[in-house]
């Protein structure tokens, strides 16, 4: 049956491998004691690029009936790349090798496709400078990033005032080759998967956090362990199926296996505010990380809710997705502070507002806040979709084919491979 209005989300679906977990693991067991395996690992072009990029450093990657098997270098142990290392469309590709290369004595050269070659980098590597890093940047802002990195990164004490977990987990990696405290300062929490996936490699790393800061302390006195990780489901990839299922009410689907690291589950809390019928069925933690299976059994509309700017970081993958459901929810809808938006595959911000327009959606923006006016009633569509190779707008956009009146035109799918390659086929097995 065609995805369309009449559509309803239905059965028990295990998502794809988390992405951000996936980056994380390749790199870190590239780095730790012996011989690491991974499995669930997410097949999706970002991570394979990531994996790419840490053969090319010299870490030594088999991959065994499905399994990653990784013998790893010790930190400092980078080996100098024969070419330059392209990392496609993954600003967290690029951004989390920056940070590990620039404390080994090695030159590099990362670049990325149009998209990437657009995106800031600065954030990261005015930080990378500081410890003695060498970097070339176009026009002092873009990829390619040419990085002469040091053997002997100063340790020193970070503030980080852009909520952004690319950016600490760049100089988390850079800590991983300084000797002495490395100290990190976060202004807003961001997810934290670099920090738990370091505590179970037996690293020295200290997190604490009060009301308004979060503290982190790293010291290269403890070697990383090898280790056996299942990457659990990605948040941000069940998110399209999640809100689906909530914005259509006869919907029924249980999610297993998704990771639910408090950084990461945003949407969730924001569904049930809005009258998302989501429960939790099995909760454990997993090597630092807390996993669960959850039951979704829409039985009402939604209605609207309103996003502080301190709720933003918290599922800022999700905002392209949440606007869809906003659009059908009963009310004025609120996405306060969205300015990272601006600067992710895409201008989002920008993207969201023109496509909702196009399919009969009135919203509103206010510098860096969204307004959105929903209601239950089917959206005109039929719109041909602007999503600038986007994966997360193109599946938001897609998933909008269920409260529009004709489906839309989207040309081109092909970029929902940077990180879900199986969306469509996870289409067709759970709707109905
Ligand atoms: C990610 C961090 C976020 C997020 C991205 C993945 C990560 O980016 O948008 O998809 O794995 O660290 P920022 O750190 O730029 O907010």
């Amino acid at each position: 049956m065609p995805f369309n209005n009449k559509s309803l989300i239905k059965g028990t679906y295990f998502p794809p491998g988390d992405k951000s977990i996936s980056h994380r693991i390749l790199i870190l067991a590239g780095q730790a004691t012996g011989k690491s395996e991974i499995t669930n690992l997410l097949q999706g072009e970002d991570v394979m690029n990531t994996l790419k990029a840490m053969k090319l450093l010299g870490v030594q990657i088999k991959r065994k009936k499905g399994k990653y098997i990784i013998f790893g270098i010790p930190p400092g142990g980078l080996f100098e790349p024969r070419k330059v290392i392209d990392l496609g469309n993954s600003g967290t590709g690029i951004r989390l090798l920056s940070g590990l290369i620039s404390s080994n004595n090695i030159k590099v050269t990362l670049v990325g496709d149009a998209s990437l070659s657009k995106r800031p980098m600065k954030r990261v590597t005015e930080h990378l400078t500081k410890i003695g890093a060498k970097i070339e940047l176009k026009k002092n802002l873009f990829p390619p990033i040419k990085l002469k990195g040091t053997g002997k990164a100063v340790p020193l004490s970070f503030n980080i005032i852009i909520p952004s977990a690319q950016i600490k987990s760049a100089i988390m990696l850079s800590a991983l080759n300084t000797n002495g405290k490395v100290k990190i300062k976060e202004f807003k929490s961001t997810r934290d998967h670099t920090e738990n996936m370091l505590y179970s490699m037996g690293y020295n790393i200290k997190v604490r956090e009060n009301l308004l800061h979060r503290f982190i302390e790293m010291k290269n006195d403890k070697e990383l362990k090898s280790i056996k990780y299942d990457v659990p489901g990605d948040p941000s990839s069940a998110a399209f199926f999640i809100s689906a299922a909530c914005l259509k009410p006869g919907s029924k689907l249980i999610v297993k296996n998704l990771l639910f690291n408090n950084t990461r589950i945003g949407f969730i809390k924001t569904l049930k505010n809005m009258g998302g019928n989501i429960n939790i069925i099995n909760r454990r933690k997993i090597h630092n990380e807390l996993v669960a299976d959850i039951k979704i059994e829409q039985k009402n509309n939604l209605r609207s809710t309103t996003l502080k700017s301190e709720d933003i970081p918290l599922q800022i993958d999700e905002i392209p997705i949440l606007s869809i459901v906003a659009s059908f929810a009963d009310g004025l809808t609120i996405f306060k502070g969205l300015k990272e938006l601006t600067v992710k595959e895409s201008n989002r911000l920008e993207l969201i507002h023109q496509n909702l327009k196009k399919i009969g959606v009135k919203s509103v923006v206010k510098k860096y806040d969204l307004h959105i006016f929903g209601d239950r009633n089917l959206k005109r569509g039929a719109a041909v979709i602007r999503h600038n190779d986007d994966h997360r707008i193109l599946m938001s956009f897609f998933i909008a084919n269920m409260i529009c009146k004709k489906n839309n035109i989207i040309k081109d799918k092909s970029c929902v491979k940077t990180s879900y390659p199986t969306f469509f086929r996870h289409i067709s097995l759970f709707s109905n």
